[in-house]
């Protein structure tokens, strides 16, 4: 047989599968035995050298162009096939997005009123400009009481209920930290630095005092607020306050009072009373003639400027602190602090938020129509 009809068998033949592959593998398969090593078109091209010379020449590019031929073909199918494959998979991943999201385990998850309520001040807050500061649960002493003006014969240490450990290799007796204003020191002390002063920050935390009952947690949360620049004065302070509650408790407006107080680390020093109204069971904020108290604050104590080095004839700020627990009982009409820490699944299902509700001033503090659902 001659090797020009064999070669055109061999076309014709190679063609069809090529025609026929319905995958990608099967188009490699018919490849390979075309054009690989062993293939039958590699076995025509071997056959040229045992041609003589003018033979050689005619088939030469005859088999050659064959070969270009069915390399062109594979090319041609292998792009179709390829764009099918493609297709098909689109096809199988293809999700009808105006199904509504199905209840799932994401869904069924709640956030603790403490978290969600601490997300609702840090929005406030930050929206105020306000940095969001954070400490250790484990104080040392300076930092707790000494650099807040609370020296060691001090009777508000007292006061503190503190939960101490056991004295450390060095002596040293480390504490779980009675409040948050411990941040003023380690923010105000890292600021020296780099950044500050000026500062403006918030502080919110757990906290622990060696106390419990109805209203009172071994653990509790509170938030910390400074603010220090070389103006910044009791006019501030009480506006920032103002603002924050009215933002808060999602009201227009909401009247305070700043009773005068005492705390060791302010001065003058005052407790925050905010304007409610109580009707039955609930209390109504931001309405009526009655006071409730809701954290302590004051201008930062001259002594406290010094223990972070800050020089206080140019500088002054204000500082507060609040019960964050208070506030989600007071937001949210949960009765008693301590099913906070219960771990009780029917509470939480009850009081919790939805994960996907994240506290926003512009999307909605609280989407209070999905608490609860
Ligand atoms: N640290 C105080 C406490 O736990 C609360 C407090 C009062 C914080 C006045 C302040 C402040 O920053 O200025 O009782």
């Amino acid at each position: 047989m001659s090797a020009q009809d064999n070669s055109t068998e061999i076309e014709t033949s190679i063609s069809a599968a090529i025609a026929a592959s319905a995958d990608l593998a099967t188009l490699e398969d018919v490849r390979v035995s075309a054009l690989g090593k062993k293939g039958s078109i590699s076995a025509l091209l071997k056959t040229l050298g045992g041609m003589s010379n003018e033979e050689r020449q005619e088939k030469g590019p005859a088999f050659n162009q064959l070969r270009d031929r069915i390399t062109e073909q594979i090319a041609a199918r292998k792009a179709v096939l390829e764009s099918q494959a493609l297709s098909a998979q689109l096809a199988s991943e293809q999700q009808d997005m105006s199904l509504p999201v199905e209840a799932d385990p994401l869904l069924s998850g709640r956030i603790h009123p403490v978290s969600q309520v601490m997300d609702e001040i840090s929005a406030i807050f930050a929206d105020m400009g306000f940095d969001v500061a954070e400490g250790p649960d484990i104080e040392d002493d300076f930092h707790n009481f000494t650099a807040l003006n609370i020296p060691e014969v001090h009777p508000a240490r007292q006061m503190h209920d503190t939960f101490y450990f056991h004295p450390n290799d060095e002596g040293e007796r480390l504490l779980l930290r009675t409040h948050t204003s411990p941040v003023q020191i380690r923010t105000m002390q890292a600021g020296q630095d780099g950044a500050g002063p000026p500062f403006r920050f918030i502080a919110p935390g757990r906290t622990y005092r060696c106390d419990s009952d109805q209203t009172h947690t071994p653990m509790f949360h509170q938030v910390e607020g400074l603010v220090v620049d070389k103006t910044t004065h009791m006019g501030h302070l009480k506006w920032t306050l103002q603002a924050f509650l009215a933002a808060f408790f999602e009201v227009d407006n909401i009247a305070i009072r700043l009773r005068p107080s005492y705390f060791p680390f302010t001065e003058p020093s005052m407790e925050i009373d905010m304007q409610c109204r109580r009707d039955g069971n609930q209390l109504i904020v931001g309405e009526g003639d009655d006071w409730m108290e809701i954290g302590g604050s004051g201008m930062v104590h001259p002594k406290v400027l010094a223990h972070v080095g800050i020089d206080a004839d140019d500088y002054q700020g204000f500082a507060f602190g609040m019960g964050i627990d208070r506030l989600a009982m007071l937001k949210y009409g949960m009765p008693d602090l301590r099913a906070f820490f219960d771990a009780d699944l029917r509470w939480l299902k009850h009081y919790g938020f939805v994960p996907f509700d994240v506290p926003g001033l512009s999307g909605g503090l609280s989407n209070k129509a999905l608490a609860g659902k």
